[in-house]
């Protein structure tokens, strides 16, 4: 039996999408730029998909979103893109927040950043990685330009109270992003309900294909420098030829997430909550992140009392059949450990025993219970020949 359980790492193309793509490779290859049929063909295609992109977070506008070759760049377009802005307008490096458990494609640009003399806080977050609202109140200065703070972390599960970290930044005068990638298509997201000037969306995550994604911008927030320039596509945030087909799949996967989503949400947050109730007799399985705000298909753990690493678990997962993830990353055969397990306070050892699985639309109770037991009896085994003393 092969299970995947790592929808957050990345999801199957629906057949919808399938199908939306090819008719896109087939029929809409045009530049969308191009004044004659073909090029209408491929505009009409580009501006429908903004459309029902902008529906899946109640844009008001389809204008206030522009289409980026994915997440990462979502983020990199609004990180870079604003502290030139405000380099442009200042001449000098100002003042940006994130939060100590960004994705990487937040915190490489923060650390770029930082390296060219920006001033960069990192708020510290509490054990269950949540970020305590006054912290960034206190962090707030006179030439804070940007605050970004990732909605739903996707190594520990962990919703962040971005209406009151929105409000307080606006209310200071700053401008607010988050990095909603884990979290589109999987909860309900109005942007003209929360205090938000620009918000990250990812196709790949959503059962759309890789390499399309989106920043939505407030209509009338500041506007990014763009990081990619030439033809002035995309509002001239973003220049280069559209991916046509990419933003078909990317348009329909959001259409389809929307429909689904008051069914799908509910059916995953029974599958997590099924999931951490078959393994809470397993003590050397200790949860991660908020037990309550969290994302609806997110699982994870980690292994305090073992010397088992969340890569060792992976790899004996998957001779069993079953995909799911660690959180911590492999550099040059070097195993680090989780910056966002650190962050919330665990030691160096732990933060390389973490584990996530990831629950989507193919994951059913049966994939649950048997995931469950296979891990258990995974675990068993790796704990016997590891640490002779601990027991499961
Ligand atoms: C929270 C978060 N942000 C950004 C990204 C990057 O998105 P993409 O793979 O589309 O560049 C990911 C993907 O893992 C993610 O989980």
């Amino acid at each position: 039996m092969q299970i995947y359980l790592d929808y957050s790492a990345t999801t199957p193309l629906r057949p919808e999408v399938i199908a939306a793509m090819q008719k896109a490779m087939t029929q809409q290859w045009g530049n969308a730029s191009s004044l004659h049929q073909w090029g209408n063909r491929a505009a009409t295609a580009l501006e429908r998909s903004r459309q029902q992109v902008a529906s899946l977070i109640n844009a008001p506008t389809a204008e206030s979103i522009v289409f980026t070759a994915g997440g990462s760049e979502a983020n990199n377009l609004v990180m870079q893109g604003i502290a030139q802005r405000a380099l442009a307008q200042t001449g000098q490096p100002q003042h940006v927040i994130i939060s100590a458990v960004e994705h990487s494609a937040i915190a490489e640009p923060a650390r770029q950043l930082e390296r060219q003399g920006w001033q960069i806080t990192r708020l510290a977050v509490n054990p269950q990685g949540a970020v305590d609202p006054q912290q960034l109140q206190a962090a707030l200065q006179r030439n804070t330009v940007l605050v970004s703070v990732i909605y739903g972390q996707s190594e520990v599960g962990t919703l962040q109270p971005i209406a009151k970290l929105g409000a307080m930044t606006q209310a200071h005068g700053a401008l607010f992003h988050t990095d909603a990638v884990q979290v589109a298509g999987r909860l309900p997201i109005n942007v003209q309900q929360l205090p938000i000037d620009f918000l990250s969306l990812s196709s790949h995550k959503i059962y759309g294909p890789q390499g399309a994604g989106a920043l939505y911008i407030r209509p009338d927030a500041t506007l990014p420098l763009p990081i990619i320039t030439g033809g002035g596509q995309e509002r001239g945030l973003r220049s280069g030829t559209q991916a046509i087909p990419n933003i078909v799949g990317f348009g329909v996967a959001a259409e389809l997430a929307a429909i689904e989503m008051p069914t799908e949400t509910l059916r995953l947050i029974h599958l997590r909550d099924r999931f951490f109730s078959l393994l809470s007799d397993t003590p050397a399985l200790v949860p991660t992140g908020d037990p309550r705000h969290r994302l609806p298909h997110h699982v994870s753990f980690c292994l305090p009392h073992t010397d088992i690493t969340g890569k060792t678990l992976v790899r004996q997962m998957n001779l069993a059949g079953i995909g799911i993830s660690a959180g911590s990353a492999c550099h040059s055969g070097q195993l680090s450990p989780s910056p966002v397990l650190q962050a919330m306070g665990y030691s160096d050892r732990t933060a390389k025993s973490g584990i996530r699985l990831t629950l989507g639309r193919h994951t059913t109770a049966a994939d649950v219970d048997w995931s469950a037991l296979v891990l258990k009896q995974v675990l068993s085994r790796t704990i016997a020949t590891a640490s002779p003393l601990l027991t499961v």
